[in-house]
C-alpha cells in the first residue's frame, strides 16, 4: 500500500514538475512520429505502452511500403517522420542508400540485436523475422524430397511449384541469397530450373499460392511463414480451410542430405530513424522499445513472426512448425545483390 503511495507521489512529479518548469506542458510533450506498414491493433496499443512508460507520444502514419518510402522521399527535410518501420531487407537497404535514414549509435540495441540482423551502418534494426519456406500439401506432396531450394528447380518439381512473380521483393531477397551462398553462375542456374518448375506461370500473392496448392493446382509452393499464421486464424473459413491442408518444410536444415545445412532463408521487417528526424533521442527510444520482451512478444503474436530475439514466447501456431535453424547471412547482403538478382529474372524470363 505504502509503495504504491509513493509511486503515486513519485508519477505526480514526473507529470508535473516538467510542466511547472517550461508553463506549457502541451505544447514540450515529446511525440515520435513513426511512417509504418504495418496495421495491427497490437502495435497500437504497443505505441500506448510507450507512451505510458516514457511520456513519448506516438503519432502513426499507416501506408504501403514503397509509398511510405516514395513519401519520405519526397518530404526531404521537411518531412514529419522520426521513424520509418517497413519489410523487407532489400528495402530497408535501399531506404539506406537513398539517405532517407541516419546511422543510431545505440548500446542498447546493439546488445539486443544479432549483428545480422541489422546494417552495418546502423541505419536499421530487424524487429521480426520471417521465413521464406516451402508449403507443401499435407496429403497429394512427397515430403521425403524436401531438401533444399537449389532442389526445387529440379526435375523432381516439374510444373509443380507455386511461386509469386519476380517483381516480389520477398523473392529478390531470396534469389540474393542464393547468388551469395551459390555464386551467380548457379544463381542464375537455378531460376532458369524454377521456371520449369512452375506449376503456372507467377501471379498473385503469397496466400494465392497457398490456394492454389489447396486447389490441386501445385503440390508445393514458396510462401513467407506469416501468411500461413493469418489463414489459420482467418475470420474466413475458406482461409482456415486451405490452411490446414498446409505443411511447412524450413529448407537447407543441417543433417539433410544435399543441403548445405546454412539455415532456411528468412528477412526482417524493421525500423530506422529518418534522416531529418527533429526526435532521433525519441525514435532510438522507440526502437529500443520495441526490441524490448514485451513489444518483441506482442509483435510475434500479432503477425505469426519470429521475435529477433532469443527466448520470446511464439504464436502457438507458429510454434507447431517446430524449431529451425535460420540462415545468418547479414541481411543487407540481400540489398547488395538484389540489383543482380532482379537481371537473373529477367535473363531466365522468370517474370
Ligand atoms: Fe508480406
Amino acid at each position: 500500500m505504502r509503495a504504491r503511495f509513493i509511486a503515486f507521489i513519485i508519477s505526480l512529479f514526473v507529470a508535473v514538475v516538467p510542466a511547472f518548469a517550461t508553463g506549457q506542458a502541451e505544447q514540450t510533450q515529446d511525440v515520435v512520429h513513426v511512417y509504418s506498414h504495418r496495421h495491427y491493433e497490437t502495435d497500437d496499443a504497443l505505441y500506448a505502452r510507450f507512451e505510458e512508460l516514457t511520456g513519448i507520444e506516438v503519432q502513426v502514419v499507416q501506408a504501403g511500403e514503397d509509398e511510405l518510402i516514395q513519401r519520405l522521399k519526397a518530404e526531404g527535410p521537411n518531412t514529419p517522420a522520426d521513424v520509418l518501420i517497413t519489410v523487407d531487407a532489400g528495402r530497408l537497404y535501399r531506404a539506406s542508400r537513398e539517405g532517407l535514414l541516419q546511422p543510431v549509435d545505440s548500446p542498447t540495441i546493439e546488445s539486443l540485436l544479432p549483428a545480422h540482423l541489422r546494417a552495418s551502418n546502423n541505419e536499421w534494426f530487424g524487429l521480426t523475422i520471417r521465413s521464406r519456406i516451402i508449403a507443401y500439401h499435407r496429403d497429394r506432396a512427397d515430403r521425403s524430397i524436401l531438401t533444399t531450394y537449389e532442389a526445387l528447380a529440379g526435375d523432381a518439381f516439374a510444373d509443380n511449384v507455386a511461386i509469386r512473380s519476380s517483381s516480389s521483393i520477398y523473392n529478390v531477397s531470396l534469389l540474393a541469397s542464393i547468388i551469395e551462398h551459390d555464386g551467380v553462375d548457379a544463381a542464375r542456374e537455378w531460376a532458369a530450373g524454377m521456371t520449369e518448375s512452375f506449376a503456372r506461370p507467377p501471379q498473385g500473392n503469397d496466400r494465392d499460392q497457398l490456394r492454389a496448392v489447396a486447389a490441386g493446382e501445385a503440390d508445393y509452393a514458396v510462401v513467407n511463414t506469416y501468411y500461413l499464421g493469418r489463414m489459420l486464424t482467418s475470420s474466413d473459413p475458406a482461409d482456415v480451410e486451405v490452411a490446414e491442408q498446409i505443411g511447412v518444410f524450413f529448407p537447407n536444415q543441417p543433417g539433410v542430405s544435399g543441403s548445405d545445412g546454412r539455415g532456411a532463408h528468412i528477412n526482417v521487417s524493421g525500423a530506422g530513424v529518418t534522416r531529418y528526424s527533429d526526435n532521433p533521442e525519441g525514435a532510438v527510444r522507440l526502437i529500443e522499445f520495441l526490441l524490448s520482451d514485451e513489444a518483441q512478444a506482442a509483435f510475434a503474436q500479432a503477425n505469426y513472426e519470429y521475435p529477433v530475439r532469443d527466448g520470446i514466447e511464439l504464436a502457438p501456431e507458429v510454434a507447431a512448425w517446430g524449431d529451425f535453424k535460420a540462415d545468418t547471412l547479414p541481411l543487407e547482403v540481400l540489398g547488395q545483390n538484389a540489383r543482380q538478382a532482379t537481371m537473373i529474372f529477367d535473363e531466365v524470363g522468370w517474370r
